[in-house]
């Protein structure tokens, strides 16, 4: 805490400069001449006791007079000016020709609210109640009836400069104190704000862990799914070109059957296989038939692409030996095998930075890639677009990746969802592509992260670990 040289400045206002005098013997007394005081004193104001050897009489008080109103007002005004206030004012009551006390005293309150006043009085022009009510400041103000005595006066200068000093320190520290709450708040609103953000933070965690648990049992699940398909896919498949080759033989035969009817004579058993060939409606099993297992054939082409959407799906979550990679060769691998996939829709722009190579898994990264070049050619328009692929560090330990396009754009309330499995809005998508390239990069101890605005184009950008200190499989 700062310590403060107390504040004993008095002032004495009096139209008389004898009683100047009795307050400068009183307030500051000679040192050599301090025994003689109590003896001025018992002299001055009759039965003074002698003064007391220590407290406010040993302090040194710093006195100044003024003889009117006027000039004690320019005074305290002087020392405010000066930043050295007064703590103590002995105001006389009359002071002819000028202001009387109470006036004086509504003055000095006026420039200096804190100043403590004694009003000295013989006599009044005003009854006590009159003058406390004019002056209404009452714990400010003490009463000295003349004659005085030196004691009075000693101990009010003691009491009163004390007290002034005391409320000086109360309000510096209600001022410290107010100065730690703004400090302590500020603090709080600081702490506050950093939990906020962790617990967005911790949030946004929480779902990645929840997405990751998901995508693992998904592919747990989709293994066994894509295996049982897969088996009984394969032989409806491969039947289904058998089935066409049989029937184009029996289409032959019934065309050969045809004919042959055609040129036999009528008999009953001739109408009876004409009959049944109307009923069977022949002629249009024969057109209609070869259209049913075209459609059957793409439908099984379907069920085929998805399963293999599943596999990689769940192959993904299988072990990869991780090795050390240099992303570049993955990138520009993965381009030449969706070349066929992005070269009717967009021009691909390269910008590759320095990248060291990373510890990684590289053909699941690829696929990841893969997925999102697929994702970007999709979302091309009518007019032929451009994706960009871009690629840096990062500092601490990461590289980053970008496909960016100008696409149609991803709408907010899509966004929310096109991390998760089996979420699309296309007709023949399977929603697996974004799933499976989140889990790849949630594996690398990496994220994902899309900035997209309708209209104008999408980028998913992949931050990645250069090293996997902590990996696990
Ligand atoms: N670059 C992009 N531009 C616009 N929309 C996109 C883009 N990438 C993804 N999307 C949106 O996110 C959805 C999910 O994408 P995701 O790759 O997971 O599945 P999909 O492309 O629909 O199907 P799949 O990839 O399995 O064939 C898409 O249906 C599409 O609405
Ligand atoms: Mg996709």
């Amino acid at each position: 805490m700062i310590k403060l040289a107390p504040n004993l400045r008095v002032l004495v206002i009096d139209d008389m400069p004898s009683i100047h005098d009795d307050f400068r013997k009183i307030l500051c007394p000679a040192p050599s001449a301090r025994s003689e005081v109590a003896a001025l004193e018992m002299a001055l104001f009759d039965d003074a006791p002698p003064l007391p050897a220590s407290g406010a009489a040993a302090a040194q008080y710093e006195v100044e007079f003024a003889l009117q109103g006027q000039e004690g007002v320019a005074r305290v005004d002087a020392a405010l000016t000066a930043g050295r206030p007064f703590a103590l004012a002995f105001v006389d009551m009359r002071m002819p020709p000028g202001w009387d006390g109470i006036e004086t005293i509504e003055r000095l309150w006026r420039l200096d609210p804190q100043l403590q006043v004694v009003i000295c009085t013989a006599f009044s022009d005003y009854s006590w109640a009159e003058m406390l009510r004019r002056l209404d400041v009452r714990d400010r103000l003490l009463v000295l009836k003349k004659p005085f005595d030196s004691i009075e006066v000693s101990q009010m200068a003691c009491t009163l400069t004390a007290k002034w000093n005391m409320s000086l320190r109360a309000s510096l520290q209600m001022s410290g104190l107010e100065d730690e709450v703004l400090q302590r708040t500020s603090e709080l609103r600081r702490t506050n704000a950093a939990l906020e953000s962790q617990m967005v933070e911790r949030k946004h965690l929480e779902n990645q862990m929840l997405r990751q648990d998901k995508l693992a049992s998904l592919g747990q699940l989709t293994t066994g799914i894509a295996h049982e398909i897969n088996g009984p896919m394969d032989y409806v498949y491969a039947n289904l070109s058998t089935l066409a080759e049989y029937f184009n033989a029996m289409q032959a035969m019934l065309t050969a059957y045809g004919k042959e009817f055609g040129a036999m004579p009528d008999s009953p058993a001739r109408l009876r296989l004409d009959q049944l060939y109307d009923r069977l409606e022949l002629d249009f099993l024969q057109d209609d038939v070869p259209v049913l297992m075209d459609h059957s054939r793409l439908g099984i082409e379907r069920v085929r692409a998805i399963v293999s959407d599943l596999t990689d799906f769940s192959r993904v979550n299988t072990a990869e030996p991780w090795q050390w990679s240099d992303l570049h060769r993955g990138i520009d691998a993965t381009l030449n095998l969706a070349s066929s996939e992005l070269r009717a829709r967009a021009d691909v722009v390269k910008e590759y930075g320095d990248l060291p190579e990373i510890e990684c898994q590289p053909s699941h990264l690829n696929l990841a890639v893969m997925h999102l070049l697929v994702n970007a050619a999709q979302a091309m328009g009518r007019e032929r677009g451009v994706i960009h692929i871009r690629t840096g560090r990062s500092g601490h330990g990461l590289v980053w990746l970008e496909v960016a396009d100008n696409g149609k754009g991803i709408p907010p309330e899509v966004q929310q969802r096109i991390f998760e499995p089996f979420y699309t809005t296309k007709v023949k998508g399977t929603g697996l592509g974004l799933a499976i390239a989140s889990g790849v990069v949630q594996r690398h101890g990496g994220n994902m992260e899309v900035h997209s605005t309708p209209g104008a184009g999408s980028t998913f950008r992949i931050l990645l670990p250069v090293r996997q200190p902590f990996r696990t499989g």
